[in-house]
């Protein structure tokens, strides 16, 4: 079982970023990996027709079973098309062999503005994940998907900082990210997700028996690759990057420290 996990695809935004998003079921398809994971932001401006664009580059995986998507902001503005993505559910379960997958939507009524884009999780959004956790087999590989980040990341251009500077919400993370975090840890192996557009990488309880990976995929399109994960023996084995097919961008570039896992110490 193997499964790749993308994000922040913003179909409508530009015909060359399309064209890239698209690749993506190409790349997931040749490399014969069973599942995609697309944590959010699938569309830019939040309307029907980009969100069928999304479904038709998807179609081969989405009617195969093989399809995982959360909402991100992006998805409530224009039509607010969360609803289609997530079936108006802001916690469900996917099982497959070896893997479970709780997908969480953490968008809330003020991403129907851009400059309001931070997620946000209720305190009973938090018990239904833990229930769904719970409720996933312990021997074999859990995972959270959802589009925010649940900790606090560098800021990733000059908006993000003019944002903080004014003392605005919008690059924040997640409302109740560091709950989140603490509750999952120890009981979960992956936590997924999206919004910022670089990746990023963060391990709690490392060295314990269940450390938690947070995992930032960036913005697939954008970047030209995503992680491919191996679940072996009931664990998630160590990523590995997959380039998209024909990406006319320059080769992947990290943030400083990603390929040495940053531990975190929230626990
Ligand atoms: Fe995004
Ligand atoms: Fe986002």
């Amino acid at each position: 079982m193997t499964f790749a996990h993308a994000s922040d695809l913003h179909f409508g935004r530009s015909v060359c970023g399309d064209v890239a998003a698209r690749r993506i079921c190409e790349a997931v398809r040749s490399a014969r990996v069973d599942v995609l994971v697309v944590t959010g932001d699938l569309t830019h401006r939040g309307r029907m027709e980009e969100l069928e664009q999304f479904w038709e580059a998807f179609g081969p995986l989405a009617r195969t079973g093989r399809l995982l998507v959360v909402p991100g902001n992006h998805d409530r503005l224009g039509d607010d098309v969360a609803d289609e993505i997530q079936s108006g559910a802001r916690v469900s379960s996917w099982l497959g062999p070896g893997l479970g997958i709780v997908r969480v939507d953490s968008t809330g009524p003020q991403n129907r503005r851009l400059v309001d884009a931070w997620g946000e999780l209720s305190a009973r959004d938090l018990d239904r994940i833990d229930e769904a956790v719970d409720a996933l087999p312990d021997r074999g590989v859990r995972a959270v998907a959802l589009h925010h980040h649940p900790l606090p990341l560098p800021e990733e251009g000059v908006s993000e900082r003019v944002a903080r500077l004014v003392g605005l919400r919008c690059g924040r993370e997640l409302s109740r990210g560091r709950e989140l975090v603490r509750r999952l840890a120890g009981r979960c192996d992956l936590l997924l997700h999206g919004h910022r557009h670089l990746p990023s990488e963060a391990i709690v309880g490392a060295g314990g028996p269940r450390p938690l990976r947070i995992l930032g995929a960036g913005s697939t399109a954008s970047l030209g690759w995503m992680r491919v994960f191996p679940c072996e023996g009931g664990a998630a084995g160590e990523p590995r990057w997959l380039e998209l097919p024909h990406h006319q961008r320059p080769p992947l570039r990290l943030p400083p420290g990603l390929g040495a896992p940053i531990t975190s110490s929230i626990a």
